[in-house]
């Protein structure tokens, strides 16, 4: 099963190719009206699927995104020797088979690193599975500083001895890796993965303190139990993992994406109308729930999924502060704060976690958006609409922030860095479009 040919279905949909020179045309004033399946969660499928790197038996995962992200792990992991087999229907969307029966640590390719921040999660598993790893500095959203300190203080305390030179991560422990107390610094996501990843395998006991609670850990930890390791404090800051145990394979469903329902959820509530939001979950959201809420933003409980719409008071200023699971997701300041852009009255959007997260203000700017920044807060005015203009993504949730701001703007928005969506999102711009949204893909 390990042959390029079995990324054809990958390959043959056109949001595998991102050309750099195409652009999207948005075209504003369309009202979102329909059904919009909201697709397996970008940052939980690619801990899962390096996750498969720990066992040579098979492990299925079901309604994986058709992400970019999901396709450069997919060639990275093909390079370390994992087979993989997509298959395609209805009921669960995209699934995919991993086996790594053989995994060969020096195969990783730096271009393919250097394009995502996820692939450092290769270090614990390729790590713990082979007791080697070189991986060059990994990649992605250039939102901040983005250090790997915490990934590589959790392994060497778990016997790791790790070197970084020239760019490149090398990573050893012949011995094997051993169980140990990690406290991490502040509830990073990656290195609360990564840790957890070579924990399993590790003989004896490691407990990470300060753990992330992101829910998409928690669905790392379901499937990585369904494999056979022994987790315990799923859901809390202190995880508890007794490693040593060889695992066997298990088949799992990604969980939905939570930053896409919360998208698409402001982008009807800036357009109007009413869309279906299919297997999305509210109670995943944490503190952007109520804060959605606040804003105008109504989400019912429906039987599949959720109900998204407009309050009939209209959008309306709020103040906000990122902060790590259950705090108001960083992952969903830039798409907020486009739809805040047209509120009625003043919002004060704080970022705490990301120290470059407010690349998309210049952009929303260039739209007419009435947004000055101080510090680490950015205060937004609202103006009654938004005007077309041409504008660039810089990373992936500034992106989605752009289109966002292009289908409640007048006239036709252009929007370079299309590569940055079509990373992040599973087919974004399609499903938006079956839902009423003009948007078109352009190379001029
Ligand atoms: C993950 C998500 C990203 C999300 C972010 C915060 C994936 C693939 N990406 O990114 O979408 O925005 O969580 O929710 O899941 N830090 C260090 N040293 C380290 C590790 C982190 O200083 O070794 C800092 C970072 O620079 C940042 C903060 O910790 O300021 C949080 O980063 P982290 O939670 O690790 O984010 P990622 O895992 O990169």
């Amino acid at each position: 099963m390990n042959h390029p040919a079995d990324v054809s279905l990958l390959a043959a949909s056109p949001w595998w190719r991102s050309d750099p020179g195409t652009s999207l045309v948005i075209r504003g004033g369309s009202r979102l009206v329909g059904t919009y399946p909201i697709s397996g969660a970008k940052n939980a499928v690619l801990p899962l699927m390096v996750s498969a790197l720990l066992t040579p038996h098979l492990v299925t995962l079901h309604n994986v995104p058709a992400s970019l992200d999901v396709a450069v792990l997919s060639n990275l992991l093909q390079r370390l020797g994992v087979g993989l087999n997509w298959s395609s229907n209805g009921r669960t969307g995209l699934s995919l088979t991993l086996c790594a029966d053989q995994v060969h640590p020096a195969r990783i390719d730096r271009d393919l690193v250097g394009r995502m921040r996820a692939s450092v999660l290769l270090l614990g598993a390729v790590l713990a599975r082979c007791g080697e790893a070189c991986l060059p500095m990994p990649g992605g959203d250039a939102i901040g500083l983005r250090g790997i300190d915490f990934h590589v203080a959790g392994l060497r305390a778990m016997g790791a001895e790790v070197d970084i030179t020239g760019g490149v991560i090398h990573a050893k422990a012949p011995r094997g890796l051993r169980g140990a107390e990690v406290a991490l610094p502040l509830p990073s996501v990656g290195a609360t993965e990564n840790l957890l990843l070579a924990a399993v395998l590790a003989s004896g006991r490691t407990v990470i303190r300060n753990a992330a609670r992101e829910p998409e850990i928690a669905d790392l930890v379901h499937c990585l139990a369904a494999m056979g390791a022994q987790i315990e404090g799923v859901n809390s800051d202190v995880l508890s993992i007794a490693g040593g145990r060889p695992l066997i394979g298990a088949v799992h469903t990604v969980l939905p994406d939570r930053i896409e329902l919360g998208t698409v959820a402001c982008a009807v509530a800036v357009t109007g109308g009413e869309v279906m939001l299919q297997r999305a979950r509210a109670d995943l959201l944490g503190a952007a729930g109520p804060a959605l809420a606040a804003a105008g933003v109504v989400l019912e409980n429906v039987d599949g999924g959720l109900l998204a719409r407009r309050s009939s008071a209209g959008i309306t200023g709020i103040d906000l502060h990122t902060r790590p699971y259950p705090g108001f997701a960083t992952d969903l300041q830039s798409p907020v704060m486009a739809m805040l852009a047209t509120a009625k009255g003043a919002s004060a959007v704080t970022e705490t976690i990301f120290e470059q997260r407010f690349r998309h203000v210049d952009e929303l700017r260039k739209m007419g958006a009435n947004i000055t920044v101080h510090g680490r807060t950015a205060w937004v005015r609202g103006v009654e609409r938004l005007t077309a203009a041409r504008v660039t993504a810089t990373d992936v949730r500034a992106a989605a922030a752009l289109v966002l701001a292009g289908l409640g703007a007048k006239g036709d928005t252009i929007l370079d860095g299309l590569d940055h969506l079509d990373r992040g999102y599973d087919r974004m711009a399609d499903k938006l479009v079956a839902c009423g949204a003009v948007i078109t893909r352009s190379s001029a």
